[in-house]
């Protein structure tokens, strides 16, 4: 199966791309954990990519594209992925159909919306904690560990995102709006698009979503 998780920050996308992989047994692909990961590397990529991060902004598509091309050529994820956070601009989406095509003669299957409003996205980005060691992504009032900035799994310690201060969502909400939503429509079109109510406690959109998923699933282990 090949899916895309799109919505706007703060809807759930990393949250739920864990569980969704986890359920389909696919890789879980997610271009903001890569270009956090190559920004505390120092690699030239995370160079090249935090200043647009740190304001809120996309990283230029030639530079996120040649980034995912690479990624999805590795071997787990020839038969199948699930991305969270790419494509982000129509462009990335038409390139990435080319790349199905170029190297496994594939399309999409299917591209699950997480929709909630902007306030939501606001109260969930505030009191977001991720953790350092395992990228597992907790809330201070949702979705708290045990013991206030440790995690829960495997003791990391838990930081604030730099891109999660009011400003920097401001902004990030106004290029989901700008260069994002308009991917909706796209996908619409294409009807591969399937919108979920991303509101409400953490299991029950994961159970929503592998609902929406299953008479897919069951066309895809048929064929
Ligand atoms: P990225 O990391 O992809 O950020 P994003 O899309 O803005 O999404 P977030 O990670 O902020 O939110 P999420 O939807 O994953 O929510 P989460 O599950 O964490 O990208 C970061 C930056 O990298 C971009 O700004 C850009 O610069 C660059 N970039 C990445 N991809 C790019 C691309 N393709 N092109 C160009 N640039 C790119 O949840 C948020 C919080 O809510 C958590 O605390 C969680 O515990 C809580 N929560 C989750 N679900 C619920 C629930 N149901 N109820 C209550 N709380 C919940």
């Amino acid at each position: 199966m090949r899916l895309v998780l799109v919505g706007p920050p703060g809807a759930g996308k990393g949250t739920q791309a864990q569980f969704i992989a986890e359920h389909v047994a696919m890789p879980k692909i997610s271009t903001g954990d890569i270009f956090r990961a190559n920004v505390s590397e120092g690699s030239p990529l995370g160079v090249q990519a935090k200043a647009y991060m740190d304001r809120g902004d996309l990283v230029p598509d030639d530079v996120t594209i040649d980034m995912v091309r690479n990624r999805l050529a590795e071997p787990d994820a020839l038969d199948g992925f699930l991305l969270d956070g790419f494509p982000r601009t129509v462009p990335q989406a038409q390139t990435l159909d080319d790349i199905l095509r170029e190297t496994a003669d594939s399309e999409l299957d299917v591209v699950l919306e997480l929709v909630v409003d902007d306030d939501e996205v606001i109260r969930r980005l505030s009191g977001r904690r991720t953790c350092r060691t395992c990228n597992h992504i907790w809330h201070v009032d949702f979705d708290p560990p045990k013991e206030p900035d440790v995690c829960d799994l495997d003791g990391g310690e838990l930081y604030q995102r730099d891109d999660d201060q009011a400003e920097t969502i401001a902004n990030r909400l106004e290029v989901y709006a700008e260069s994002t939503a308009p991917l909706v429509a796209y996908y619409a079109g294409r009807g591969v698009l399937i919108g979920i109510d991303a509101t409400g406690p953490v299991d029950d959109v994961t159970q929503r979503a592998i609902d929406a998923l299953r008479p897919l699933r069951a066309g895809v282990s048929d064929a």
